[in-house]
């Protein structure tokens, strides 16, 4: 079918909207009319070239939710009809991290940034005629998306999907970061260092999971304010400002956890998360950096004689099956805040100002709603 998207044609230009064609779905594959996405910062990587992709263009967007319109062969477990959010990891269920458990680490994630679609090993989208890339094997950048039921995570009808979309990137990650790769206790002093899309959502994963101290970190005033309306109980506006308070309130002890949900990840920043880390505690990178970065200030004395440990963190070590409906299930009770996330939305062919937003630090996050127009 034909429909549209915001596509990029090579890193440094705008998003531009383009009519694209979208493939029917083939074998164990579903097609989507979504009702909105979120503008995640990983989508500015590829904006900037910081992340790459082995061909352009990109269709973008990998944080989305609506329902299912049509169901190709092979698909077991959904229909036409049901609601459903997109995770941007893929979760096969057979593979070996996946039957451990670890969805966030499913073997299909390998093809996440190739575009090629898991069932067959081809593009499922092309732009007058040539191969493009669908964002996460996703491209939620768009008002339809054909995609593999790997990536499809079925949900109970009684929550708004434009709402509920953030689960597929965002919350999952932040939340995440905070109580699986992070595995807050009560008592805990967690540090979050950048306060968007993620990091707002590592601050009130952390006040959940009852750390006593959750300290939030980012130049930006509105998002330190913010930060208090999620659980934060100290906010600074840089990790150097913070040290000295932060030795002050833990009594020398320091973070257990710090976590790294800045834009952009760089190799400085880890010397300065572990400076804010006490004695067998770890810092968590959530954050991306560019590609190609290899090198990192550490403090290798620091970190073996303080028995301090750095960890990644892949969608916040959340597997989307079990997970996601657990999320839903504390939205319900009010003890997830997820409208409260969305501080503007956007028509697609607003998308550009969504992403200047981004890089002003206006949004905790910003929605691309598809509801609003007839597309
Ligand atoms: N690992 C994963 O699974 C995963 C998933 C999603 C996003 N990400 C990454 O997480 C990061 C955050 O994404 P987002 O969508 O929340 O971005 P965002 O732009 O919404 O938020 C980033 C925040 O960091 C703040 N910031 C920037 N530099 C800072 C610094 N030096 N100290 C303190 N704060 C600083 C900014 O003011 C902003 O509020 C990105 O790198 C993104 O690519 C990782
Ligand atoms: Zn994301
Ligand atoms: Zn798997």
């Amino acid at each position: 079918m034909k429909t549209k998207a915001a596509l990029l044609h090579q890193p440094g230009k705008d998003w531009e909207i383009a009519e694209i064609d979208l493939g029917d779905p083939v074998g164990g594959e579903v097609q989507v009319r979504l009702a909105a996405s979120g503008l995640c910062h990983s989508d500015e990587h590829i904006h900037t070239g910081a992340n790459t992709v082995p061909t352009y263009p990109v269709i973008g967007g990998h944080e989305g939710a609506g329902v299912v319109t049509r169901v190709g062969p092979g698909v077991t477990g959904l229909r036409e009809g049901d609601h459903v959010i997109l995770a941007f990891i893929p979760a096969c269920g057979t593979c070996r991290p996946c039957s451990r458990g670890l969805q966030n680490l499913c073997d299909q994630g390998a093809s996440l940034l190739t575009g090629l679609a898991i069932a067959d090993g081809t593009y499922r989208i092309t732009v007058g005629g040539r191969p493009a890339v669908a964002m996460c094997l996703l491209g939620t950048f768009a008002p339809y998306v054909t995609v593999n039921q790997s990536s499809v995570v079925k949900i109970e009808q009684d929550v708004p999907l434009e709402t509920v979309a953030l689960l597929g990137c965002g919350v999952s990650t932040g939340w995440g970061s905070a109580t699986e790769i992070g595995a807050t206790h009560p008592g805990d002093t967690v540090v979050v260092v950048g306060v968007g899309g993620v990091g707002i959502n590592a601050v009130q994963g952390a006040a959940h999971a009852g750390a006593r101290f959750v300290v939030a970190v980012d130049p930006v005033p509105f998002k330190r304010a913010k930060a208090v309306e999620f659980g934060a109980t100290h906010t600074y506006s840089s990790m150097a400002e913070a040290l000295e308070p932060l030795r002050d309130i833990t009594w020398g002890l320091l973070g257990d956890t710090v976590i790294l949900t800045v834009g952009e990840m760089e190799g400085d920043l880890l010397q300065e998360a572990l400076s804010l880390t006490g004695k067998g505690g770890q810092v968590v990178v959530t954050a991306i950096a560019d590609m190609t970065q290899i090198d990192a200030k550490v403090s290798l004395f620091e970190l073996a004689l303080l028995q301090k440990r750095v960890q990644g963190a892949i969608f916040g070590g959340v597997s989307p099956r079990t997970q996601i409906p657990r999320l839903l299930d504390l939205y319900r009770r009010g003890l997830l805040k997820l409208d409260e996330l969305v501080t503007a939305t956007y028509k697609l062919e607003e998308i550009n100002e969504g992403y200047a937003d981004l890089r002003d630090g206006k949004n905790l996050r910003g929605m691309v709603r598809y509801t609003d127009v007839d597309y």
